[in-house]
């Protein structure tokens, strides 16, 4: 007795009350983390035209979304800085007097129940846009690990429970973690961007950091969006380096790596939807082609149901909205 018409499907998708006892990818605001970019300066909130509601702001600023997002129920935020100042180095990004532990210090005072994540980069701090000091046209590897090192334990003083490594260095997990280690951080979390694709998703994202490579691509450091069984060793990788999380890329491009990860690899799965996934769904929906509202519960549903634990998005506010609203 295996088919129709003593079998029916629809059975259990009759009614409200019965589609929401069986779903299988409940959405929850407590797994949500919103990116914000912090800049020096008080008062300041610079619209920035390729992220529609995503802003530049000051710290001050950033407080008000943080405590926006504390009252929203959303697990936590990632900050990224832009600093006044740039030079082949980077070396703003680990000036604890720098927007990001500016932002860190005031938010962990005036929300202290958020979630902190400090992105770690050296992009938006180096003249060059690039994730790392150069050799000659080259990112010279070993020579990012110690900045970037230096960087995390900055915003760990500050306050940051998570430091999330975006650059793609390799060996920058273990370097990150017996540096936060040797300055007493041995409780703060790496959270590694360990499977990082080079991909067009995140143009929108180089406008509001201001941290477009000046000359190349990030071809030679970030993945190739062709590869999933490199995302595997990758993972791998950073899990034996001793990252707390891994996080996969953009997100919705990617759910097959996503679900590939989450069937071997323990530890808390993240998935950031980058800035492209989210000004492809505000550019459709302001010319009226898509309904926005269902976009974002249905992206960030594929993105939950394919093995994300936690999700970076631009639509966190939206989304915990929405989900009060049941939609
Ligand atoms: C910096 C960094 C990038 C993003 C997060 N951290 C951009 C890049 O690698 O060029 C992208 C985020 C987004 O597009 O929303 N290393
Ligand atoms: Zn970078």
């Amino acid at each position: 007795m295996t088919g129709f018409p003593t079998v029916r499907a629809r059975r259990l998708r009759r009614t409200p009350a019965i589609r929401r006892m069986v779903t299988e990818t409940r959405l929850d605001p407590s797994r949500l983390v919103l990116p914000a970019f912090v800049v020096n300066g008080e008062g300041i909130e610079r619209p920035i035209a390729t992220m529609p509601g995503h802003a530049q702001r000051s710290v001050d600023r950033v407080v008000d979304l943080a405590r926006e997002a504390a009252t929203a129920g959303i697990a936590g935020m990632i900050l990224f800085g832009i600093p006044d100042e740039k030079d082949p180095e980077g070396t703003a990004a680990w000036d604890p007097d720098g927007p990001v532990p500016r932002a860190l210090r005031a938010i962990k005072k005036a929300v202290p129940d958020l979630v902190l994540w400090a992105d770690v980069c050296l992009c938006e701090y180096t003249i060059h846009g690039h994730c790392g000091p150069l050799r000659g046209t080259e990112v010279d590897n070993d020579a990012a690990l110690p900045s970037l090192a230096r960087a995390a334990v900055t915003y760990a003083d500050a306050g940051a429970d998570v430091v999330a490594p975006s650059d793609m260095m390799d060996g920058r997990v273990a370097a990150i973690r017996s540096g936060l280690d040797a300055a007493g951080h041995e409780n703060v979390a790496v959270c590694s961007y360990a499977v990082k694709y080079a991909s067009a998703y995140y143009g929108p994202f180089r406008d509001a950091a201001e941290s477009a490579p000046a000359f190349g691509d990030r071809r030679s450091y970030q993945m190739d969006p062709a590869n999933a069984r490199e995302a595997r060793r990758e993972a791998l990788l950073d899990v034996d380096e001793g990252a707390d999380m891994i996080m996969v890329k953009p997100a919705g491009p990617y759910q097959d790596v996503i679900r590939d990860l989450r069937d071997r690899i323990d530890l808390p799965l993240v998935a950031y939807q980058v800035s492209g996934e989210m000004a492809m769904v505000e550019a459709a929906a302001a010319a009226g082609w898509i309904d926005r509202d269902r976009i974002i519960i249905e992206s960030l549903t594929g993105i939950v149901r394919s093995g994300a634990d936690i999700v970076i998005t631009y639509f966190a506010l939206d989304a915990a909205r929405l989900i009060r609203e049941q939609l």
